[in-house]
């Protein structure tokens, strides 16, 4: 089955949105589908690169009304920008470029139907960036929320500090590994 939302594909890196259903990883595809099934959130996705994660966040994303999807590091250096001048020009893979407001940025994490912040903790995360992060993660307590990361679940503790990873890790963790 081909990704559902072409309108939210189309912004998308050529390989996500070339995503299909059955690329992905069985196991994890299954216990992905019963965490939303369940809502058990937020879903964290973790393993080496490569292994189809973000495909696998895509197609999970596709499905949804409102789907955003974002590389955590991208998001939070916009919403750094849009502190420091009032607004940056985003490229949030949803529509192009268009010049947002910080407060906007948030607004779009929230009100998304799901939310992917993709390759979580692949950058050491500034004290301002960690707390944009938590303020995220706590906008979206109880909604969807897909996270992906290379980071086992102790390193994520390291990298964004206990107080993000325990909110983080509630939820579905599951481990992609190489095929
Ligand atoms: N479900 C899938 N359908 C088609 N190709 C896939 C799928 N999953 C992974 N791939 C292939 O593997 C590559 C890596 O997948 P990706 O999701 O970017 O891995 P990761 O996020 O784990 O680094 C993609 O560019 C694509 O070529
Ligand atoms: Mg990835």
């Amino acid at each position: 089955m081909p990704l559902q939302a072409p309108d939210f594909a189309r912004w998308w890196p050529p390989n996500v949105a070339k995503a299909q259903w059955d690329g992905c990883d069985r196991e994890a595809l299954k216990t992905a589908i019963s965490a939303f099934v369940e809502q058990r959130f937020p879903v964290y996705i973790w393993g080496p690169t490569r292994t189809g994660k973000t495909c696998l966040a895509a197609l999970i994303c596709s499905r949804a009304s409102v789907p955003r999807m974002i590389a955590a590091d991208e998001l939070l250096k916009q919403i750094m920008t849009a502190r420091r001048n009032g607004e940056a020009n985003c490229n949030l893979w949803d529509g192009g470029f268009v010049a947002r407001s910080e407060w906007q940025i948030l607004n779009w994490c929230q009100a998304a139907s799901i939310l992917c912040l993709d390759d979580v903790g692949t950058t050491e995360l500034t004290q301002p960036q960690m707390q944009a992060l938590l303020q995220i993660v706590n906008s979206r307590q109880g909604k969807p929320l897909i996270v992906t990361s290379n980071l086992k679940p102790e390193r994520l503790r390291e990298m964004v500090g206990q107080r993000i990873a325990s909110r983080i890790l509630g939820g579905q963790l599951i481990y992609v590994g190489a095929k």
